[in-house]
């Protein structure tokens, strides 16, 4: 049977769904975690004739094509053994690693490579098969780098675009990578690169000239097929106006109210909310409120924290590493801080629906973004769009893309635990006035700057694009 084609593709690691499976054997599908998804899923919500390729979470057989919301979802399928080498492995232990300042040390494998590269081949293979002639296919991220140039060889006449969610190293790290060329290479079969900032489009454009030997003129690098390919930056948001209309819900209003009086009504409730990843900072930030308790600055239940993080690639032992530490920390300020009826810090391992998320964000009087490295950080984008009230203040670390935009942020370098614990009594302090200019200037921003916006550049940038690709007119 002929597969139906699409005139707009999306290949991206994951789904917007994931298939669960229960005991019983009974399916279920859930939302997948991450930016990238929030972001995705508006942009490509209600659009005609257009497709998502990816896997649906679980190793084996991928499920058939489904449509979900009006979307055509087609699952890859990844086997238990790819799911440890390309997903766990490559993907988030050789890569995530190095991309993100080498927080932990990386990990190199031959064998992971071999099962990146193989599912790269499957994905190109998957969305070569779906695609119109001289469709416009948008891939995604780093889990998926080589797809560019396979998808060209399979289907020269694809405008092919490729976003990186995350940051791109500076050379000195991506040099580490034994197979530096041959990701450079992969991107380089994209008509268009778009980076979250101008610094990661910079790194990219350095390591094809430096461990490539390309030539680049401004943002645009000459491969080695002789096809021109600009890289530039393009800073990812959210849906502003969808966001905003929830958080201004009666039934959320009430529930954020139900929140605080659930949690004693606190005078100063402080929310995190993060993937229970080590590049979140979220070390750090316990440290510093354990130290502001310390000394006395606040204690509850005056002050209550709550630590949203939601359960992410598990069975890495970094992640597990981390989730053991971060749960030994709120165990001892919990400990010695809590008194009865009043938690210190209120830990929630698990993931909530937006409507419960869009609650904790306007309950919270300080949002608390502290990474050590983040490509963007849409948590900090989302707090301030909750915010229609003008209340609460947004603690955000120099070290995420979402610093470069929101500048009207308590800005602080989460390594300086002083400094940190500084600027967020600071935040706390400052007059109403004084918060309220803060988040009406966030607010302008990420409502001029949202995801459709962002969307639209891409697939402009992407058109406009410096080659034509064969085959199509000009
Ligand atoms: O943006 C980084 C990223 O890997 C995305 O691809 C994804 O949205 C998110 O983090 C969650 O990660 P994972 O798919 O590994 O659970």
């Amino acid at each position: 049977m002929r597969e139906e084609t699409y005139s707009f593709v999306i290949a991206a690691n994951r789904l917007p769904v994931d298939r669960h499976v229960g005991p019983d054997g009974e399916q279920e599908w859930r939302r997948s975690p991450g930016g990238l998804v929030t972001a995705m899923d508006s942009v490509m919500r209600g659009r005609e004739g257009a497709a998502w390729v990816g896997w649906a979470g679980e190793p084996g057989e991928a499920p058939e094509p489904f449509e979900d919301s009006g979307m055509h979802l087609h699952p890859v399928a990844l086997s238990e053994q790819e799911v440890t080498d390309y997903y766990e492995g490559f993907s988030n232990d050789t890569l995530w690693p190095i991309y993100h300042d080498v927080i932990v040390p990386a990990t190199f494998h031959r064998r992971w490579w071999e099962a990146y590269l193989r599912v790269n081949k499957r994905f190109a293979e998957a969305v070569a098969k779906v695609s119109d002639q001289g469709a416009t296919v948008w891939v995604h991220d780093y889990q998926l780098q080589l797809v560019p140039r396979f998808l060209r060889e399979l289907r020269p006449d694809l405008r092919i675009g490729w976003f990186n969610h995350i940051p791109f190293p500076p050379v000195e790290l991506f040099a580490q990578l034994p197979w530096r060329g041959q990701l450079i290479d992969g991107l380089l079969g994209a008509d268009y690169l778009g980076f979250q900032r101008s610094a990661d489009a910079g790194n990219f454009l350095r390591a094809a000239r430096q461990l490539r030997g390309l030539s680049t003129k401004g943002e645009v690098v000459r491969a080695d097929d002789d096809r021109r390919v600009r890289a530039s930056a393009l800073p990812i948001s959210i849906d502003f106006a969808a966001l905003d209309e929830m958080a201004r819900r009666p039934d959320v209003i009430e529930r954020a109210k139900e929140i605080r009086s659930q949690l004693g009504d606190p005078e100063v409730l402080m929310l995190g909310v993060d993937r229970l990843d080590y590049t979140k900072g979220i070390r750090h930030r316990l440290k510093a409120y354990q130290e502001l308790l310390a000394e006395g600055h606040y204690s509850p239940p005056e002050v209550s924290l709550v630590q949203v993080a939601v359960p992410s690639r598990e069975r890495v032992d970094a992640y597990r590493r981390l989730k053991d530490q971060i749960e030994g920390t709120v165990g001892q300020i919990n400990g010695e801080y809590s008194t009865v009826g009043a938690a210190a810090v209120h830990y929630l391992h698990q993931s909530f629906d937006r409507a419960e998320m869009a609650a904790m964000y306007l309950a919270a009087d300080i949002c608390l973004v502290t990474p050590l490295r983040d490509g963007m950080n849409l948590v900090a984008k989302e707090y301030v769009t909750c915010r229609h009230d003008l209340g609460g203040a947004l603690v955000l670390s120099e070290f995420t893309g979402a610093a470069h935009e929101l500048n009207a942020a308590y800005l602080h370098n989460p390594h300086d635990i002083q400094g940190l614990k500084n600027t967020i009594v600071r935040a706390v302090e400052a007059q109403p006035t004084e918060k309220r200019r803060r988040m009406r200037s966030l607010r302008r921003r990420v409502r001029e700057h949202d995801v459709q916006r962002w969307a639209e550049r891409f697939l402009q940038a992407l058109e406009s694009a410096p080659e034509r690709p064969t085959g199509t007119p000009s």
